[in-house]
């Protein structure tokens, strides 16, 4: 009797250990030679599951074109003074069904007087239509023809579901079995590992070197420790999850650092990572002072992006739907400088 209810307690046991594996079948893509092990992992069901949020929005139809620019109308355009007041009133609804839907004009307008700055949401959303103007002028080594949208980031919400600030960890207790040395604590920033939970401050917003693979014979070639290696895995592990992909998605693994033999797809992370340096250190930490308290980080950091922020899952954000294109306002080059508020 005492037997089988121990057989019943390691029954469940098993049965929740197991509950954080995938069920089968799964289906595999084979993406190189074969018995190279160069294939994709899929289950079926997460990615039945995530359609909905990587379906693009429909372009809302073109404004007629013609009439006066914004800026012989408006009082306060920086950004936007270019476009003709239809396609300027198209951008704003356009904005409005991406960031706010729920809200409407009023999350960044107040009232009536359209051009008041005195919503901090406002004047963070003219640094937002820089930014992304930007990323689709002069990131097309990374966003290629495809580019971004306020959507591709936000998806409906003011708030974009992943973003992530400095981590000064969990709580550790005193003495030697609290020493957590930035990890060994299970995270949900590298999918659940107990690897350094915050790979973000070094490699996506400060420049450590992201490499650890020694060139030449030991031991000149090889200072990297394996701790160091660890951190990397962290960030790969983000890469990973954020693309929903292996690591062979871009990596042949006999050789992890061999150029020659990884799939292009990592060229285009080499871009994305300096791209997501560039955002995090020209746009939104200095967008700090502007956020209200609530919005910052627990180390009172700004809200900052990661490879997730766009791609929530997917090999491509919104499987590649090419959405900018229909919006004139979110390409071309960005006035330099708009007033800041103090
Ligand atoms: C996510 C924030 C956001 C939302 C939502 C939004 N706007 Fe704006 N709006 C802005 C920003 C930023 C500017 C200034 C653009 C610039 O500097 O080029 C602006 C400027 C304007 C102006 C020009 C005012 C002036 O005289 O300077 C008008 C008019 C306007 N918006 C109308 C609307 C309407 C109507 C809606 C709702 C359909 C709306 N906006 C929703 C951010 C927003
Ligand atoms: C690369 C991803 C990305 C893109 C593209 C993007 N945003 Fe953001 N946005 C962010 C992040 C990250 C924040 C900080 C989140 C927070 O406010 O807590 C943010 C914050 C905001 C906020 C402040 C919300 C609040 O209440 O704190 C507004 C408004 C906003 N964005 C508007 C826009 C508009 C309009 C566009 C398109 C012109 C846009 N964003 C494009 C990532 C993005
Ligand atoms: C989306 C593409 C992508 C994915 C997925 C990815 N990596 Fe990487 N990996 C890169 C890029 C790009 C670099 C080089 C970064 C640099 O030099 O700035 C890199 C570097 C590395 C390095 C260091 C190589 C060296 O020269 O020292 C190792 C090790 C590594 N990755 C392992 C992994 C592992 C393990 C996984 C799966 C958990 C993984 N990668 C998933 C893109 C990726
Ligand atoms: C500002 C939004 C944005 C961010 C942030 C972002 N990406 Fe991308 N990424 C894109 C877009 C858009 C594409 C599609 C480009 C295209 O159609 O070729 C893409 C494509 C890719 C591809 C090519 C996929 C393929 O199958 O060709 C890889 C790999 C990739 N991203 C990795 C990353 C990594 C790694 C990070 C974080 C360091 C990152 N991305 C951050 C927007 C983003």
């Amino acid at each position: 009797m005492k037997a089988f209810r121990s057989l019943a307690i390691a029954a469940v046991a098993l049965t929740t250990l197991l509950a954080g594996c995938e069920r089968p079948p799964v289906d595999m893509v084979q993406r190189g030679f074969r018995g190279t092990g160069m294939a994709q992992v899929y289950n079926p069901r997460t990615v039945d599951a995530q359609l909905a949020l990587h379906q693009a929005p429909e372009a809302i139809p073109p404004a007629a074109p013609g009439g006066p620019a914004g800026s012989t109308i408006y009082q306060n355009v920086q950004v936007l003074g270019d476009l003709s007041v239809a396609e300027f009133t198209r951008t704003m609804v356009a904005m409005t069904a991406w960031v706010a839907p729920n809200e409407g004009c009023a999350y960044c307008h107040a009232g009536a007087n359209f051009a008041s700055d005195e919503k901090y949401a406002k004047v963070v959303a003219r640094r937002m239509l820089q930014m992304t103007k930007h990323l689709n002028t002069d990131w097309k080594d990374h966003v290629a023809e495809t580019g971004v949208t306020c959507y591709t980031c936000h998806r409906g919400q003011p708030v974009p579901a992943k973003i992530w600030f400095k981590d000064p960890g969990p709580k550790t207790a005193a003495g030697p079995a609290g020493t957590r040395a930035g990890q060994n604590a299970p995270a949900d920033s590298v999918a659940l590992s107990s690897l350094p939970f915050d790979p973000f401050t070094p490699f996506l917003k400060e420049e450590s070197s992201i490499r650890v693979a020694g060139t030449t014979a030991l031991p000149e070639g090889n200072r990297q420790s394996i701790k160091q290696t660890e951190w990397t895995y962290g960030l790969m592990m983000h890469f990973s999850d954020s693309l929903g992909v292996n690591c062979t998605y871009c990596h042949n693994s006999r050789a992890f650092s061999d150029w020659n033999q990884s799939p292009p797809q990592r060229a285009t992370a080499w871009y994305g990572i300096r791209m997501v340096r560039d955002l995090n250190n020209a746009y939104l930490e200095p967008l700090g002072p502007t956020y209200p308290k609530e919005r910052l980080g627990m180390t009172g950091d700004a809200p900052k992006a990661n490879c997730s922020t766009c791609h929530q899952g997917a090999y491509k954000p919104l499987y590649g739907a090419a959405m900018a294109k229909d919006y004139p306002a979110l390409h071309g080059a960005a006035p330099a400088k708009v007033a800041e508020k103090k």
